[in-house]
Parts: C-alpha cells; sequence; structure tokens
C-alpha cells in the first residue's frame, strides 16, 4: 500500500510500452506504477515516479521490487520461472503466478498442456536433431515452422524451415526446438480475456491481428465477418484456458483461424499489441482491466465505444536515428495532428531501429475500410513521412 494515498502499489517486470501504458492506467485509479527497468530511458522509465532500475533475471533486482509491493506483475515473459517461485515462496503476490507463466514462456510447455486437455492447436512435435525434423516433415510435408521454446518475440525465434540441411543449422544453432506444422491459415485472430483471483472474467470482442514478417501491423476489431459461432467458440477457448492455467491479469489468446475453425498459436499473460485499440475504442482499457484483474478489483465493462476500431502500429523505418531525432520528428507528429484529428497517437518515447514499435494509433467508425484507411495511413506517415495519396495533405505535405 502507498503510505500518502492508502492505495495500492502494483510493480510491473519491464519497462517497455506496456508498462508506460500501464502506468497511464494506474494513474486514473489513484496509482502510480512501480517499474523495474534495464534504463532510464525506457518507455515507462520516461515516465513513471517510481523506477528501480535493475535486469529480470537478478532476483536481488525482483525481490527489491516486490518489496512493499501489492502485487507484482510483467510486460514481457522473460523473468526465469525459478525467480518467480522465489518470490511466491518469499511471500510475495505474483501476478499471474509462475504456474500459469510458464505456458506463455515456454511453448513446448503450452503445446503439451493444450494436448493434455484436447484443445485445437497445430500439428508439433519436440525435435532436438535434424533426424527428428525431417520425421516430423513426413508427416505434415515441409516446410516446417521451428521455434525456440524460450524468448522469441516479434517473430524472432520463428523460423520456415524447407530441408533437413537447415533445420539441421537452427538445431545445432539452438538446440531443442518447437517443430510445428505450417498452418495453412485464412487469416489469425485474437482473444483477449481478463481474470481475477476471484475467479471473475471479462472478455473483448475477437480481434483480427494482421502480421508482416512475424510483426504484428494492425488490429481490426471486431475481427471482420466473423462467424458468430466460431467467435463464440474462440471466446469459450480462451476462458477455458484462462480458468484451466489458473491465470490471473491479461491473458491473450493468438489464433490461427483455418477452414475447420480455430487453432491456438501462443499466449501472452499481460497486456498485449492485440488489445491496444482498447484504450479508446473499449469503456475498459487491457491496461486498467490488467490492473484491476491482479488486485483483484471487479472487472470494467468491455463494451465498445464504437462499432469498428482499428489500431495501426507505428514501425521504424529506413531514417537514421539522426534524421529522426528533434525537429522532423516534432514536425511530423505537427503534420499528423493536423490531417488526422481523429486518430489517437500513443508515442512510446523510443529511439528509430527499422521495424521497432515505436507507437500505435487508434481511428474509431463505421465502415471498416474507411477507418482502417485511416489507421494505415496515419501510422505510415509517422514513421516514414509518406503520404498515401488517398489522403494528401491539402497544401502538398
Ligand atoms: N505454425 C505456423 N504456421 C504458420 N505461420 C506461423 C506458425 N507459427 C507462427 N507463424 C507466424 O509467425 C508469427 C509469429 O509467431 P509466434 O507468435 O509463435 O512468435 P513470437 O515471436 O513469439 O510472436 P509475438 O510477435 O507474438 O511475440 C505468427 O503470428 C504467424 O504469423
Ligand atoms: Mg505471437
Amino acid at each position: 500500500m502507498h503510505p500518502a494515498t492508502g492505495l495500492p502499489v502494483v510493480a510491473m517486470v519491464g519497462g517497455g510500452q506496456l508498462s508506460r501504458m500501464t502506468h497511464q492506467a494506474a494513474v486514473a485509479l489513484g496509482q502510480s506504477l512501480r517499474v523495474l527497468a534495464t534504463g532510464s530511458t525506457e518507455s515507462a522509465a520516461l515516465v513513471a515516479a517510481d523506477v528501480q532500475l535493475g535486469d529480470h533475471r537478478d532476483l536481488d533486482a525482483l525481490l527489491r521490487l516486490a518489496e512493499g509491493a501489492t502485487v507484482l506483475t510483467f510486460d514481457h515473459e522473460h523473468v526465469p520461472t525459478g525467480h518467480l517461485q522465489t518470490l511466491v515462496d518469499a511471500g510475495h503476490r505474483v501476478a499471474p503466478g509462475p504456474g500459469a507463466l510458464v505456458h506463455a514462456q515456454d511453448k513446448l510447455v503450452l503445446r503439451r498442456a493444450l494436448a493434455a486437455a484436447g484443445e485445437p492447436q497445430p500439428a508439433w512435435a519436440e525435435v532436438a536433431d535434424a533426424d527428428a525434423v525431417a520425421a516430423f516433415a513426413g508427416r505434415t510435408g515441409w516446410p516446417v515452422v521451428l521455434k525456440t521454446p524460450r524468448g522469441g518475440y516479434d517473430g524472432r525465434g520463428v523460423f520456415v524451415v524447407h530441408d533437413r540441411e537447415q533445420a539441421e543449422a537452427l538445431v545445432g544453432q539452438h538446440g531443442t526446438l518447437l517443430a510445428e506444422e505450417r498452418v495453412a491459415m485464412v487469416r489469425e485472430l485474437a482473444v483477449q480475456v481478463a481474470r481475477s483471483p476471484f475467479g471473475q472474467v471479462a472478455l473483448w470482442p475477437v480481434v483480427q491481428t494482421v502480421q508482416r514478417d512475424g510483426v504484428c501491423n494492425e488490429v481490426l476489431v471486431p475481427a471482420p465477418d466473423l462467424d458468430e459461432d466460431l467467435s463464440a467458440a474462440a471466446q469459450e477457448l480462451a476462458i477455458r484456458i484462462a480458468d484451466r492455467l489458473g491465470v490471473v491479469g491479461l491473458l491473450a489468446v493468438e489464433l490461427f483461424q483455418t477452414e475447420q475453425g480455430v487453432l491456438v498459436n501462443e499466449l501472452a499473460m499481460r497486456p498485449h499489441n492485440s488489445g491496444h485499440w482498447s484504450i479508446e475504442g473499449a469503456r475498459t482499457s487491457q491496461f486498467e482491466q490488467h490492473l484491476r484483474a491482479v488486485l483483484d478489483y471487479p472487472l470494467g465493462s468491455t463494451a465498445m465505444t464504437a462499432p469498428v476500431v482499428v489500431m495501426a502500429n507505428v514501425l521504424g523505418g529506413d531514417a537514421a536515428e539522426d534524421d529522426w531525432a528533434g525537429p522532423v520528428l516534432d514536425e511530423r507528429v505537427h503534420h499528423f495532428m493536423a490531417h488526422w484529428p481523429d486518430v489517437k497517437l500513443h508515442w512510446y518515447g523510443k529511439g528509430q531501429r527499422r521495424g521497432r514499435k515505436l507507437g500505435h494509433v487508434t481511428a474509431l467508425g463505421t465502415d471498416l475500410a474507411e477507418v482502417r484507411a485511416r489507421a494505415v495511413a496515419a501510422a505510415r506517415y509517422l514513421a516514414d513521412g509518406v503520404v498515401d495519396p488517398a489522403f494528401a495533405f491539402p497544401d502538398g505535405h
């Protein structure tokens, strides 16, 4: 509890944009997020008042972070599971707990758990050598998707391999891997569900995520033209997983939609890129809901504030770091605001690097094609200064 306010203190491991936006939600609840960041210029470290610098793999840093905090939670999956158990054994509240979180940390652990529960997922195998990959490909056909069980994000740690030779090189480099069939998918979907220790759950509509090179570019809400039965099935699947694993906080279930239904790709147990739209697009954002859930507060309404919401990420382009900073960026924000007064900007305060998530924009409306075009054009303009001809600035900018 905070001595001045009498309100809880939530500590979050990780100082990225998820932590930054959770801090923003914490402020409205009378709180201030305590953040463990690796550097003072990380997104959340730039804005939160209670920042500790340290490494998420350092048990002492984690123990210091937890000291006096009501509950400890995460903006990424990379804390060693053993450290989390040590924190729990020392009497600290950790949400989600290590027994749940390991399913978002380790893709092999998740595959085994889903198999045991009989939930739909791609054909998979644990592979430790090229023979095993070739045997798996004998059943599913090449190419095969190989994944590092731990530590991947934004498509890093995901490899499409076309033959035994490529597989051999990867297994040689990484050791035991998860092999998956390359799913012939219609599209990718995601479901966000929040679950509190009390057992209350709250869901947002099923969304469609649009990935490019393994990185999320756009989120369309609700998932366009999604069959009602399939939507309900996806939501029920997410609730079953949250309940079975005892998740506390936000759970994002990434799904592949196929001709037959949906398959579970992976889980995230924290606010997730597929839920950023909810800041403006829902009565309760995923960030506020995550705080409510980890604190065992009653959950907020997830009703949408508009019929259609589109979120587009601003991904770093080719600009050199020097060109990006200072006047160029400021001027670009100025033009963005002038041209898209109806699109909301979330800027993460990060330096420019190719492919890096620098921010996102959210557009609301009624017509999917119009809302999507607006969000994508605005995000693209922020990323590289290129104006879609359909949205040309009247004064030629
Ligand atoms: N078995 C598969 N078949 C086809 N495409 C796949 C498969 N697995 C992954 N992909 C593609 O690669 C993307 C990244 O995979 P995955 O979500 O496992 O990796 P990640 O790096 O952990 O992701 P994230 O960016 O969500 O952290 C998926 O969103 C999907 O587009
Ligand atoms: Mg993913």
